[in-house]
């Protein structure tokens, strides 16, 4: 793997579905299974097959099925855990068991009522343990973002020692700051031995809005892996949105990082995911959401009929949406009408769009938006026949 290449994990299946009302049956995981693997992400957490005896069918299900991608199951720093796992990973190409233990004070004392040398030795057995199954080990510190970095390290150089080929710093409870959790990862890089036999991974939540931000900034400080899910879904306030990281890198090309997703299959796969959950991507939502390439406002849509980069920063069809949309509202101009117009057959001239636009404002005015059967509607009532000539 070359060291500008950032690997994409896609929980989505596993953070993601832990959402209520998110449940999914094993048909509808592999579809959305294979979609990643079309879509390119390099490693499908597929479950945690010792939670249910459902997880685990899914988890051997898509193991078959994958064939490119990793397929990673999670466990806890628990030895039947990682035995299940290893069974249900048993026909998976790639397999990894991601496993590990809470690391932060509050997980030490109320979680697990012990002490920081106990949880060193657990960390330390857990990927031992996973390593007698499967090669690809990664372990995660589950509250890294409030584990104070000493510690930290030494839990990191534990898990190094017995074999861990990634290290999952979460930010479990959203809280980082993102120069803070750059900082973490920075420090992890400088400080714990052995770090160059493993890749360093961020896993972000969304509690303070701060997840994409955060999983930036850890790749940018040397982290190699960025964990995430589509349309950001997940526990709480959810994850790094896979489709949110994978443009940031794309579009800004100087920061010299790169993923190997497909990104004109972004907007399919939001869609599958938000049909098969039952989780509405909110409208504004970047990059996928239903208004994330649409325009409304009459300065903006008059200078993206001009040019479309005047307001838009991403061309929708990388993202596979067909094109951006000039919405038409109270606060649209005349430009935004002859072109909606044009686009359903009305060549309008100066002189007609002059007498139509009031009209236009005032049916605007009373209604949220308007249509191509109100424009029709509107082209009617002024006698504007379609395709009209003009010299
Ligand atoms: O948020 C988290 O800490 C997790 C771990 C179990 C990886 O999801
Ligand atoms: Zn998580």
């Amino acid at each position: 793997m070359s060291d500008t290449t950032i690997q994409i994990f896609d929980t989505t299946l596993r953070d993601g579905e832990q959402v209520p009302g998110c449940k999914l049956d094993t048909k509808q995981k592999l579809i959305i299974a294979e979609q990643l693997d079309i879509l390119g992400v390099d490693v499908i957490e597929a479950g945690f097959p010792v939670s249910s005896p459902g997880d685990f069918k899914s988890v051997e299900a898509i193991s078959k099925m994958v064939k490119n991608a990793t397929v990673c199951g999670l466990t806890r720093a628990v030895k039947k855990d990682i035995e299940v796992a290893a069974e249900a990973l048993r026909f998976a190409k790639k397999p990894r068991i991601h496993t590990g233990i809470g690391t932060s004070d509050s997980h030490i004392k109320y979680k697990f009522n012990s002490n920081k040398d106990d949880i060193l030795h657990r960390a330390f057995e857990a990927v031992k343990y996973a390593k007698s199954f499967v090669e690809d080990v990664e372990f995660y510190a589950e509250d890294a973002g409030r584990t104070d970095n000493e510690f930290l390290a030494r839990v990191c150089e534990q898990a190094i020692k017995a074999g861990a080929t990634v290290l999952n710093i979460p930010d479990t409870t959203g809280y980082c700051l993102p120069s803070e959790y750059g900082a973490k990862i920075k420090y992890l890089k400088e400080n714990v031995k052995g770090i160059e036999h493993a890749i360093l991974s961020c896993h972000c939540h969304n509690d303070l809005g701060l997840a994409t931000a955060n999983s930036i900034e850890g790749i940018i400080n040397g982290a190699r892996q960025i964990e995430c899910t589509i349309n950001g879904i997940g526990e709480r306030a959810g994850n790094t949105a896979l489709e949110e990281v994978v443009m940031i890198l794309k579009q800004h090309p100087y920061l010299n990082l790169d993923t190997g997703i497909n990104t004109k299959m972004l907007y399919s796969t939001s869609q599958l995911v938000q049909q098969s959950m039952g989780m509405i991507v909110q409208p504004n939502k970047a990059i996928v959401g239903e208004n994330a390439f649409a325009h409304s406002s009459g300065i903006h849509q008059d200078g993206v009929i001009k040019n479309r980069e005047t307001y838009e920063i991403i061309d929708p069809a990388e993202v596979g949406v067909t094109e951006s949309s000039i919405v038409l509202t109270a606060r649209s101009g005349r430009a935004a009408l002859a072109y909606r117009a044009k686009n359903v057959g009305y060549n309008l001239t100066k002189i007609e769009l002059d007498d139509l636009y009031p009209q236009f404002l005032k049916f605007a005015d009373h209604h949220k938006e308007v249509n191509n059967e109100d424009l029709h509607h509107l082209m009617e009532l002024n006698h504007i026949v379609k395709t009209n000539i003009h010299i």
